[in-house]
C-alpha cells in the first residue's frame, strides 16, 4: 500500500463493529479503587482520564481520541498512608512477611500467579488498549510474565536449598541466607508495563520485602484486576497501590527516608533525581532500568541479509518502543548504501495497523508528545543534510507513525544522542572501526550492542573492546534482554544493579549470617534451635 496520511487515518475503526469482538473493551473502566493496607478502597478525589491510542475515526475522516478509563490521583497524603502500610507490615523485619518460612512465601506467590492466569484476557485486553501492543505480543507479555514468576519461585527454591547447611571454617559455624531490605517501591514502565513491573516486583516480594507499586502513566488500568488476587494472597499491607501523577505522590515517598530500595524502569534524569530526594543515599538500593541508545555496527564482510532482517526486528518490534531496541545503526561506508537500501525494502514491508489487525507490526503510539517528537526529530535530521530513505517514513496520522529510515545520519543531530524510543531509524556512516567504537565510548549509555560481521580476527577485537563499554554484545543478532535467565543491566546511565531470574533475587535481598563458636554449649544451642523448628533462619529444612 502506498503510505500517506489518508491511507494511515483508514486504518483506525470507525466504530465498534469494526474491531474483532474477543478484542472489543465493552466499558470504559472507570477504577475508582487502589490497593492500601490489604483493602481496597474507594478514591473520591481527582482522577486521571486514560486514552488508548486507538483512536475513533469519525464519518468526516478525522481521528477522535477514545476514553477507555480512568483512575484515582492519589495526592501526597493518600501516598504516605500507603507507605505507613508497608512500613508497618515490615515492621522492622518483624512482620508477618518478612519473617515468613521461604516455603510459605512461595506458596503465597504461587497462590497469587493462580490468581492472575484466571484474569489473562482482561489483562491482556487492557495492556492492548492502552499501550497499542499487538495482540501476539501483548499476550506474550502476560505468558513471559507468568514464566518469570515460575521460574522465580525455581530460582529461590534452588537458592534456598544451597542456605539450608551451617557452614564450619575456622572454629566458627554459621548459617548464610539472603534476607530483605524492607519497603521497596517499584516502578515500571509503560512499554513493558506488566512485565517490567514484576520483574521488580515478584522478586521483591517473594525475598520478604513490602511493597509500594507505582503503575506507570500509561498501562495503569490493566493492574487493576491484579488488585484483588494481591488482597487475596498476601497479608495485608505487603502490597499497597500508589496511583497518581510521580511529581504528586513520589517526592514525599523518597524524602521520607522510608524507602529502603527504589526499584525503576524509566529515564536516568527521573532516577536521578529521586535518589537525591532520599536523606540517607546510603540507605537506599537502586535497581535501575534506564535509558539506551543501542548501536548496530555493520563490518564490511557482514552477512547483509541477516543483518537487514536484524536490524527490522532490532530498531521496529514494537515500534522502535524497546529499552534494548537499536536505535542507531553504523555502517561500513563499503556496504552503507546497499544496507540502506535492502533495509528500506524490508521497512516498507511491515504493516501498519490496529493491534488487532493480523500480521500488524506498526501500531499507534501511546505517548502523545511522541509523534510531534520524532517528526521534529526527522526534520531536525533533513535540515542537516540527511534523507528519509523509505517510501513514505515518517508520515502520521495521529498517534500512528510509519517508520522513517534516515540517512546519512551526522553528529549534531538530535537523532545521534537522543534516545527516539519510537520508530525512527538511523544509519550513519563509518570508515574505519575506531569511529565506530568511539561513537559507544561517547556516549551516555551502555546497554548493550549489536555486532554484525564474519571475520573472526575483527568480530574478537571488536567484542574484546565492547564488553567494557556496554553490558551486553550481541554477534549478528539484534540486542534484547531475553531470555530471562540472563543478567540484564548497563553502564554508564542505562542502569543500576543486575536484573535477571536469579539476580533479581540477590538484587532485593542482602546476605546475612548467623555465627557461633564452635562450642559445646553452642552446638547444643544450635541443634535445639534446629531440631525443634524453632527459626525460619536457623533451619535446615530443605523445600522439596
Ligand atoms: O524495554 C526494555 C525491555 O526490557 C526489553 O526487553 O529486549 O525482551 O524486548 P526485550
Amino acid at each position: 500500500m502506498s503510505v500517506t496520511t489518508e491511507t494511515l487515518t483508514q486504518l483506525f475503526p470507525p466504530d465498534a463493529a469494526a474491531i474483532p469482538e474477543a478484542w472489543r473493551l465493552p466499558e470504559p473502566l472507570h477504577q475508582r479503587e487502589y490497593l492500601l493496607d490489604g483493602e481496597l478502597r474507594e478514591w473520591a478525589g481527582p482522577t486521571q482520564e486514560v486514552i488508548s491510542p486507538m483512536f475513533e475515526r469519525q464519518p468526516d475522516g478525522t481521528l477522535k481520541p477514545r476514553v477507555i478509563g480512568s483512575y484515582p490521583l492519589l495526592d501526597e497524603a493518600e501516598a504516605l498512608k500507603a507507605l505507613d502500610a508497608a512500613v508497618r507490615a515490615y515492621d522492622h523485619g518483624r512482620g508477618e512477611w518478612p519473617t515468613m518460612s521461604v516455603a510459605d512465601r512461595i506458596a503465597a506467590v504461587e497462590k497469587f500467579t493462580r490468581l492472575i492466569v484466571a484474569r489473562k484476557s482482561e489483562i491482556v485486553k487492557l495492556l492492548l488498549w492502552e499501550i497499542g501492543k499487538s495482540t501476539a505480543d501483548s499476550e506474550k507479555e502476560f505468558d513471559r510474565t507468568v514464566d518469570y514468576i515460575r521460574n522465580t519461585i525455581d530460582a529461590l527454591k534452588d537458592m534456598d536449598r544451597d542456605s539450608s547447611r551451617f557452614t564450619i571454617t575456622e572454629g566458627i559455624i554459621g548459617q548464610i541466607r539472603r534476607s530483605p531490605l524492607g519497603v521497596v517501591l517499584c516502578m515500571g514502565p509503560f512499554n513493558y508495563p506488566l512485565n517490567e513491573t514484576f520483574c521488580m516486583l515478584i522478586p521483591a516480594l517473594i525475598m520478604g520485602n513490602t511493597v509500594l507499586f507505582k503503575p506507570p502513566k500509561h498501562g495503569a488500568l490493566l493492574h487493576y484486576p491484579l488488585l484483588q488476587a494481591f488482597t487475596e494472597a498476601f497479608p495485608k499491607g505487603v502490597v499497597n497501590t500508589v496511583y497518581g501523577r510521580g511529581n504528586t505522590v513520589v517526592p514525599a515517598l523518597m524524602a521520607s527516608g522510608k524507602i529502603d530500595a527504589l526499584g525503576l524502569i524509566g529515564s536516568s534524569r527521573v532516577a536521578d533525581s529521586l535518589k537525591k530526594m532520599h536523606p540517607k543515599s546510603n540507605r537506599l538500593r537502586a535497581i535501575l532500568g534506564l535509558d539506551a541508545k543501542n548501536a548496530a555496527i555493520i563490518m564490511p564482510d557482514a552477512d547483509l541479509e541477516v543483518a537487514v532482517k536484524e536490524a527490522v526486528l532490532g530498531a521496529l518490534s514494537f515500534n522502535g518502543q524497546r529499552c534494548t531496541a537499536l536505535k542507531m545503526f553504523l555502517v561500513h561506508e563499503s556496504i552503507a548504501d546497499d544496507f540502506v537500501a535492502r533495509l528500506a525494502t524490508e521497512i516498507n514491508k511491515l504493516k501498519p495497523g490496529m493491534p488487532w489487525d493480523a500480521g500488524v507490526n506498526i501500531t499507534p503510539l501511546p505517548e502523545p508528545q511522541k509523534p510531534a517528537y520524532l517528526a521534529e526529530v526527522i526534520a531536525d535530521a533533513e535540515a542537516q543534510g540527511a534523507r528519509v530513505m523509505n517510501e513514505g517514513g515518517g508520515t502520521a496520522s495521529g498517534p500512528l507513525v510509519y517508520p522513517a529510515l534516515l540517512y546519512p545520519v551526522k553528529e549534531g543531530m538530535k537523532v545521534w544522542r537522543e534516545e527516539q524510543f519510537g520508530p525512527v531509524v538511523p544509519v550513519a556512516r563509518f570508515a574505519s572501526t575506531d569511529e565506530a567504537i568511539q561513537y559507544i565510548i561517547d556516549s551516555d549509555h551502555g546497554q548493550q550492542v549489536s555486532i554484525f560481521g564474519s571475520e573472526s580476527e575483527e568480530v574478537a577485537s571488536l567484542v574484546d573492546q565492547l564488553v567494557n563499554q556496554v553490558s551486553r554484545v550481541n554477534i549478528n543478532a539484534q540486542c534484547q534482554r531475553g531470555p530471562d535467565t540472563f543478567p540484564f543491566t548497563g553502564r554508564k546511565d542505562s542502569a543500576e544493579g543486575t536484573l535477571s531470574v536469579y539476580d533479581a533475587l540477590r538484587s532485593f535481598s542482602i546476605r546475612t549470617v548467623v555465627a557461633t563458636k564452635m562450642t559445646d554449649a553452642n552446638k547444643h544451642l544450635l541443634n535445639e534451635i534446629v531440631d525443634g523448628q524453632e527459626s525460619s533462619f536457623l533451619s535446615t529444612r530443605f523445600i522439596l
